[in-house]
C-alpha cells in the first residue's frame, strides 16, 4: 500500500502550492485514478511518488516505510512508469526500449530478450515484426503500447501512469483502456493512473481521486463520486457530461 499523508509541494518557496495537504491511500491491487484539470497537481503527485520530486512537507509511505529513507534509484527501478512526456528512446529499438530497466538491473541477455518478447505479446505487439524497429517507425498507439510494455517489464508491484493514452484517437484509446483492464486482472498490479478525462477515469478506476487546484476534493468509487459528490466542484465535474454519462450506466 502507498500512503500519502498531508503531502504538499511548492515550487516557489511557499507562495503557491502545486499540491496541498494531500492525504490518500492506494490499496494493494487497486487502480486509483487521479482526475483533475490541467495544472491541478497530478503529475507533481506522481513524480513525488517515484521521487523525481521531493515533497515540501508531508510523508509518502510504502508498506509502512517512508520512501524518503529509501535509495531513490532503487526505489524508482522497482516501480513501472509510463509518463506521456517521457517517451521512448529514439535511438533504441523497440526491444531495447522494453528491456531498458532489465538492462539496468543487470539481467543476462537471453533472459532479457525472452522477457521483452513476452511483454510485447502481452500488449498486442507482434515481436517478430516490431522488435527491431525504431520508435519513429511506429504509430502513436503502438508507441504507447511499447511504453506500457516497458513499464511492466521488470514485473513491478506498482505502476504509475501519467496520461499514457493521451493524444490517441478515441478508438485506439478505448482498445488500450480495455487491454489495461484485462492486464490488471491478470497481473494484479497496484496502479496510480492520471487523467483529465472523466470517461477514462470511470472506465479504468477502482477508485477516483478528484483533485482541484492542488487539493483533494474527494476520493471514492465511481458510484460515490458521481452519486454522492463531496463538493460543488465534484458535482459540477460529473454533472456537465451527464448526458454522455448515461452511456456508463452499466458500470455505475
Ligand atoms: N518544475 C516546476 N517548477 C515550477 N512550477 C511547476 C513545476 N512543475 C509543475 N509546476 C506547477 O505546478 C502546478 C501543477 O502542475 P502539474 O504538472 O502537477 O499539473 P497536472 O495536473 O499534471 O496538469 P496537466 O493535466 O496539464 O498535465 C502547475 O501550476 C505547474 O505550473
Ligand atoms: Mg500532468
Amino acid at each position: 500500500m502507498i500512503r500519502l499523508s498531508s503531502v504538499s509541494k511548492s515550487f516557489d518557496g511557499g507562495l503557491t502550492y502545486a499540491v496541498r495537504e494531500l492525504s490518500v491511500e492506494i490499496h494493494d491491487g487497486e487502480t486509483l485514478v487521479m482526475l483533475g484539470s490541467s495544472g491541478c497537481g497530478k503529475t507533481t503527485t506522481l513524480k513525488m511518488i517515484n521521487r523525481l520530486l521531493e515533497p515540501t512537507s508531508g510523508t509518502i509511505e510504502v508498506d509502512g516505510e517512508d520512501i524518503s529513507q529509501r535509495d531513490p534509484v532503487q526505489w524508482r527501478r522497482s516501480i513501472g512508469y509510463a509518463f506521456q512526456g517521457i517517451g521512448l528512446f529514439p535511438h533504441m529499438t523497440v526491444e531495447e526500449n522494453v528491456a531498458i530497466v532489465l538492462r539496468l538491473l543487470g539481467w543476462p541477455t537471453a533472459k532479457k530478450r525472452r522477457r521483452a518478447t513476452e511483454m510485447l505479446e502481452l500488449v498486442g505487439i507482434d515481436p517478430e515484426k516490431f522488435s527491431r524497429r525504431l520508435p519513429d517507425q511506429l504509430s502513436g498507439g503502438q508507441q504507447q503500447r511499447i511504453g506500457v510494455a516497458r513499464a511492466l517489464a521488470a514485473d513491478p508491484e506498482y505502476l504509475l501512469m501519467d496520461e499514457p493514452f493521451g493524444a490517441l484517437d478515441a478508438l485506439t484509446r478505448d482498445t488500450l483502456q480495455q487491454e489495461l483492464l484485462s492486464l490488471k486482472q491478470r497481473l494484479c498490479k497496484t496502479v496510480v493512473f492520471v487523467t483529465h478525462d472523466i470517461f477514462e477515469a470511470l472506465t479504468i478506476g477502482d477508485r477516483i481521486a478528484v483533485l482541484h487546484k492542488g487539493e483533494l476534493q474527494q476520493v471514492g468509487t465511481s458510484e460515490e463520486v458521481v452519486g454522492r459528490p463531496a463538493s460543488p466542484f465534484v458535482r459540477e465535474l460529473f454533472e456537465k457530461p451527464a448526458k454522455q454519462l448515461a452511456a456508463f450506466r452499466d458500470v455505475l
